[in-house]
């Protein structure tokens, strides 16, 4: 394993002022979003969409990286030249999803377990073939009074940790996704104890495996009250928590943390990571790796419509800008009117 160059592309990807866009949408959420401005999910749609997204002019100065779905990996744009070149060309790295989904958990009522075991070596050394340079797993866990179980933490923590060992194998970053999901009453104290359990799970699996932490990014929930807590912590109080929580679980030889955005508005995921990187003098970078955080304006905006690709680009760049100005702890609300 090159754990140098590992390290160099884990470090490019939360380079100053950047962060991950996760385009990697499966079939059927891709679909969902489409169904939202009433679009068809065509081949040809999804690569339109894509494209303009990857297109925008300059968004290499806030995006390092892009999440691909198998198919995105393999698309040219509309001119022939491949998507992956397009992303190259604008100065991004690409990467690519290689899970295959959360799927029930046997004997465990309500949970799951992230399938995707089985061939990933192959699958990765095609990838790399295709220029993928980092890679991501994602593990979801449901909060409720009695969820997760000890069980679930420990068998996604086990699959998380051989995907990892894998990628690294293969020369590709791995990103680790374990996502607390943030759906249901809970507090967010609740929310800091169940993060902070499937962290201890996390790195004491990755460290069972070998993986070596510096060529590993981790890609977490922010601790936060359940969208249905009639209690609602505020921006303060979420970086408080969840910082607090990243300091005490996280190693400081993991380079950086960039969070999902998991059903936040655009805003307000803005606003948490700004937060959060207010606090200042941290022992790894944070930043952001969002899906629909980034993408919902540029969505609304496009519409499946040619003569909006301006607009779509536009609304994108505006919202990268943004999360940009929030690794540095320099959003304010009122920059959500300006111009992009
Ligand atoms: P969201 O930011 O929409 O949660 O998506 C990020 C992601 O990649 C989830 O796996």
């Amino acid at each position: 394993m090159d754990i140098a160059t590992l390290s160099a592309t884990a470090k490019a990807l939360v380079a100053p002022g950047k962060g991950i866009l996760a385009a990697d949408e499966s079939g059927g959420t891709i679909k969902k979003r489409f169904d939202s401005i009433s679009i068809e999910s065509t081949e040809e749609h999804r690569r339109d969409y894509r494209e303009m997204l990857f297109t925008a002019p300059g968004v290499g100065d806030y995006i390092s990286g892009v999440i691909l779905f198998d198919e995105t990996i393999r698309q040219q744009a509309a001119d022939g030249t491949p998507l992956v070149k397009v992303l190259e060309d604008q100065a991004i790295i690409p990467g690519i999803k290689v899970d295959l989904g959360a799927k029930p958990l046997a004997q465990a009522n309500g949970e799951t377990i992230t399938e995707g075991l089985d061939g990933l070596r192959e699958r990765l050394a095609e990838y790399r073939s295709l220029g993928a340079r980092f890679a991501k797993w994602r593990a979801t866990y449901t909060i409720t009074d009695a969820l997760p179980s000890a069980y679930c933490i420990d068998v996604n923590a086990h699959a998380l940790a051989r995907y990892a060992a894998l990628c690294q194998e293969a020369g590709i970053v791995p990103i680790v996704e374990p996502e607390v999901l943030m759906d249901g009453e809970h507090t967010i104290e609740r929310a800091y104890d169940v993060t902070s359990n499937v962290l201890d799970a996390l790195y004491e699996a990755l460290f069972l495996q070998r993986v070596q932490l510096e060529g590993t990014l981790l890609k977490p929930n922010m601790v936060l009250s359940g969208y249905s807590c009639s209690q609602q912590a505020s921006v303060s109080e979420v970086a408080e928590a969840s910082v607090r929580c990243y300091q005490a679980k996280v190693p400081s030889a993991v380079p950086g943390i960039m969070f999902l955005s998991g059903g936040q508005s655009d805003e307000l995921a803005t606003a948490h990571l700004d937060a959060m990187n207010r606090l200042g003098d941290l022992p790894w970078q944070l930043s952001f790796s969002y899906g629909r955080a980034l993408q919902a304006p540029a969505l609304k905006a496009w519409k499946g419509e040619t003569a909006n690709v301006d607009a779509g680009r536009s609304a994108f760049l505006h919202r990268a800008k943004l999360n940009s100005a929030a690794r540095s702890g320099s959003y304010t609300p009122d920059m959500e009117k300006a111009a992009s």
